[in-house]
């Protein structure tokens, strides 16, 4: 290797600091606890006429968002569903950094264009998704929505007699997603990005397990049988890790001529744990399908995949042709399947996640997460006025921390559990964040990362319970 590198310093300098940052993760706060006003006047500094020397750029950058990192890589992060990164998967994220090849295409990207063929595979495999299903590597699971949903669009109105790549929409029959209220906001996007409209969502009300019945969906099918329909249905949701009754609800949206999509962004790994598994029965009769890597997968951000059952509609999607690109039949021409064209080789990192972890190794994770979830639920549960309202069924828990004054309202609960979750962030020792479910305000359980453990469980209780005494 050469010593006069250009790059040397400056990747040097970046190793020692990241390393410097994961392997304290367990002394440093959770919390970022810079001010907003310091973070700018550290960063906003003004625009040089002349350059910086690239290993000092690292090091100020270092030095100047010190106290503005959120510990989410560590194992005391629970806020909402953010998972951490595996040693290989950030090692060849690096590596993707380094190489710096655009994913478009077989030509400017081999490798990554075999190694994205290999994910697909793999994926479809270990999620227990039909192997012929196409497949997409997207920047998370908004964008996995809307390819997703962009196959859905196609197939919905070319039945019709309506081409919508080259039409467009106006004048086309409108589209409609029936959904149970518990839908999450990503959804939202992709059909406004679609043109499909927000209001084309029709939320449904949903059981107290937080799941969407049949007889509500049916009504809904009934009421307007020749409307194009997406059905959204949910594994697990963002509150309570929700799953619907696939083996019901598929086969029924089917037969009124739906598209079932699924938004599975962390729940659809559980079909990797034989544990788990039971609560997706069905889930692979379904249209489409989208997920994160950068959740459950343990991939650093800029990772979700979609797959969707009928390759055709996929691909009539999102396929693009130009003037200047040679295309080759014998590969997956990546920017067939995506909606972007130019973009990072994000399989490489997929790649390496996988291959660190193994079959045992996502099962064990996804699995030592539930457990530790349970273990918070149970932990802050003992605590004098906490309730559990949702204990976890996978890694996500609701619990609500009561006002103990005598004759306090609900809204003194909201409160309280608003100022419960505050106050052990500034422990720095965990960080929780909160949601409103059903009018209630919650702090919620969410483990996601690789690293949490037992050690980092106790101490979160800890926190939790230095607070509330
Ligand atoms: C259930 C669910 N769906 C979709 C998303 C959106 O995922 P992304 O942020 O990767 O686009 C999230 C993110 O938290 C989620 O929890």
């Amino acid at each position: 290797m050469s010593q006069s590198s250009p790059f040397r310093p400056a990747l040097e300098h970046a190793l020692d600091h990241a390393l410097a940052h994961l392997d304290n993760l367990s002394r440093h706060s959770v919390a970022a606890n810079a001010t907003l006003e310091s973070l700018r006047a550290r960063l906003g500094k003004p625009l040089g006429e002349e350059g910086v020397a690239a290993d000092r750029v690292i090091d100020e950058l270092v030095a100047d968002t010190a106290g503005g990192i959120v510990g989410s890589a560590g194992g005391r992060f629970f806020g909402w569903v953010i998972g951490g990164a595996l040693p290989a998967a950030l090692g060849a994220d690096w590596l993707t950094s380094a190489w710096d090849q655009n994913a478009a295409s077989y030509a400017c990207a081999p490798a990554e264009a075999v190694v994205e063929e290999v994910c697909g595979a793999w994926l479809k495999d270990l999620l227990r998704l039909p192997h012929d299903a196409s497949f997409a590597l997207t920047s998370g699971c908004q964008m996995a929505h809307l390819t997703a949903l962009a196959a859905a669009r196609h197939a919905l109105l070319e039945r019709r007699g309506w081409q919508v790549e080259s039409d467009g929409l106006f004048g086309a029959p409108k589209i409609r997603v029936l959904s149970s209220d518990q839908f999450h906001g990503s959804v939202t996007q992709a059909l406004r990005l679609l043109g499909m409209g927000t209001s084309a969502i029709q939320p449904l009300p949903s059981n107290e397990a937080g799941q969407l019945e049949a007889v509500t969906l049916e009504a809904a099918l009934r009421e307007s049988p020749d409307t194009p329909t997406v059905v959204l249905l949910q594994a697990g949701d963002l509150n309570i890790g929700a799953f619907d009754a696939y083996l019901q609800l598929i086969p029924l949206a089917h037969r009124y001529g739906a598209w079932v999509h699924i938004d599975g962004a962390f729940g659809l790994w559980v079909n990797a744990s034989a544990r788990y598994r039971h609560l997706l029965e069905g889930v692979e009769q379904a249209d489409s399908w989208a997920t994160d890597g950068h959740k459950w997968l343990n991939v650093p951000y800029d990772s979700g995949f979609a797959f969707v059952a009928h390759p055709d509609a996929h691909r009539n999607a999102m396929s693009h042709h130009a003037s200047y690109v040679s295309y080759n039949e014998q590969v997956r021409e990546q920017k067939d399947w995506t909606p972007v064209w130019s973009r990072r080789g994000r399989g490489f990192a997929a790649y390496a996640a996988l291959r660190e972890l193994g079959r045992n190794g996502v099962a064990s994770l996804i699995e030592r997460n539930c457990d530790a979830a349970r273990a918070l639920a149970y932990g802050i549960s003992a605590l004098p006025g906490v309730v559990v309202v949702r204990e976890p069924q996978i890694n996500q828990g609701l619990v609500r921390f009561l006002d103990p004054r005598p004759g306090a309202t609900e809204q003194d609960h909201d409160a309280r559990t608003d100022a419960v979750t505050q106050s052990v962030l500034q422990t720095g020792e965990a960080l929780f964040s909160n949601t409103t479910w059903r009018g209630k305000r919650y702090m919620r359980i969410s483990v996601c990362n690789w690293q949490t453990n037992d050690d980092d469980v106790a101490r979160a209780i800890a926190a939790v319970a230095s607070v509330v005494r």
